[in-house]
């Protein structure tokens, strides 16, 4: 089999499979990923390097950016971007490539598995027709499935392959064959009718995260306005046994998925006519949320007689959640910008990266500051971004005179100085 993509998803799926026994071909068009791999390191730091160090001492294992390789594979899964372009459109330029790719290569008999999130339709709108213009014709020589990705990176509590594994084919046979074949890697799976409703049921996952989140990020303003806390009411609603899910709020959306997969489902939906109230309106709302944090430390310093102009802010964590290096959209991206247009004089640690990666919007030369008390102390205002397990929290509650908390984690160390919740 082959993994088309060796990324945040593409990546722990090769070791799902490998582990699971299979022979797996790697297949990245970054020839420096696999050059990495090959000796046995990561560009994945919270995956670890054993993981990197058990593929490259394996002979079950190859990595590749050759698509002559496809030829050998019997399944071939597609874990490649989705992202928006410029007009907030998808983009399934990496989805069109690869397929063309691998179609050019693959034998009459694969199964191919599109594992990228996508509106609903792709699988069969998209992937398909550029199968067939290779001469393959399902339900005769070619297999075809949808198999969404439910990972969640840096998470420690679900190891990938008990997440139950949904599939849904184009037709019968594909989701027999697909399902078959995850099932010796995956301890639950969970079978639907189409590949259709797999898509669907991913994009729903994901708007349904993008929705709450939302949900509470109003919440926590309005709250604010009547000076109760948004936490400690959560935590409250939480002690209903059903019918209540927490969700948190935050600086807002980053990643890969929250703040795009809901705009496949829009565009799609536009073609039919039909408006997507709900995912504009959240969308709205969690876009905001950067500009909240920093009024808020506007708010904060006016206090205390000081102007963001000139005024020294460090922001802790830029990853877009906890314990990941993962800087994809991140909502320190706007926080910073925001803070630089009115002239403050910014800095930001952050363990997991060492410098700002340039962003498609944002260009930003800055690299991690270490954390010592004499640097905290010097700053006007500690902005808490991304509360990475690692970073010293009894230290900073010690030295920060003015701390804005977006994560609700300082409370906690006993900070000397004075912490606004934003
Ligand atoms: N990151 C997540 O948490 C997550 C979770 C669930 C689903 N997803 C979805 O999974 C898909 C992949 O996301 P990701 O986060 O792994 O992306 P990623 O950017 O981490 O990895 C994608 C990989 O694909 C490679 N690539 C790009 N074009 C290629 C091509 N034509 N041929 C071969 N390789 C190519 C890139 O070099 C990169 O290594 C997306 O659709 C995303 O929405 C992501």
């Amino acid at each position: 089999m082959a993994v088309v993509g060796l990324g945040y998803v593409g990546l722990p799926l090769t070791a799902a499979f490998h582990s699971a026994g299979f022979r797996v071909i790697g297949f990245d068009n970054d020839a420096e990923k696999i050059k990495i791999l090959d000796r046995g390191e990561t560009y994945l730091n919270h995956l670890g390097v054993e993981l990197s160090r058990t593929l490259a001492s394996s002979d079950r294992f190859e990595g590749t950016s050759d698509p002559a390789s496809f030829a050998r594979c019997d399944s071939i899964h597609i874990c490649v971007p989705t992202p928006l372009d410029d007009e907030r459109q998808p983009d399934l330029g990496y989805v069109q490539s690869s397929t063309r790719a691998l179609a050019q290569n693959i034998e009459p008999g694969t199964l191919v598995v599109l594992e990228s999130t996508s509106y609903p339709g792709t699988t069969r709108e998209v992937v398909l027709p550029i199968l067939e213009e290779h001469g393959f014709r399902l339900g005769k020589d070619l297999f075809v499935a949808f198999s969404p990705e439910r990972e969640d990176p840096g998470r420690k509590d679900h190891d990938l392959r008990e997440i139950p594994k949904l599939v849904g084919g184009l037709d019968e046979v594909s989701t027999e064959v697909s399902e078959l074949l995850y099932s010796k890697a995956f301890r639950d799976m969970h079978r639907v009718d189409s590949a259709e409703i797999a898509e669907a049921a991913k994009v729903l996952e994901n708007i349904y995260r993008s929705v709450n989140i939302a949900l509470v990020n109003e919440m926590k303003i309005i709250l604010e306005r009547m000076d109760i806390d948004i936490w400690k009411v959560i935590e409250a609603a939480s002690s209903k046994p059903f019918g209540f899910q927490a969700f948190y709020p935050g600086p807002g959306l980053g990643g890969h998925c929250i703040p795009i997969d809901p705009y496949y489902l829009s565009w799609k939906a536009q073609q039919e006519g039909i408006p997507t109230r709900f995912i504009e309106l959240a969308g709205e709302i969690n876009t905001n949320m950067p500009g909240f944090v920093v009024s808020k430390i506007r708010k904060a310093l006016q206090q205390r007689d000081r102007n963001i102009d000139g005024a020294r802010v460090l922001l802790l964590g830029i990853a877009y959640k906890p314990d990941v290096d993962d800087s994809r959209e991140t909502p320190a991206a706007e926080i910073l910008k925001l803070l630089q247009d009115e002239n403050a004089d910014v800095s930001y640690h952050d363990p997991h990266i060492p410098s700002f990666p340039k962003k498609r919007r944002y260009q930003f030369d800055l690299c991690s500051i270490e954390l010592t008390p004499e640097y905290l102390a010097s700053q006007d205002c500690v902005v808490i971004v991304t509360d990475h397990q690692v970073i010293d929290w009894p230290l900073v509650a010690r030295h920060a005179p003015l701390i804005v908390d977006t994560r609700n984690v300082i409370g906690g160390y006993d900070p000397q100085g004075e912490v606004w919740k934003a």
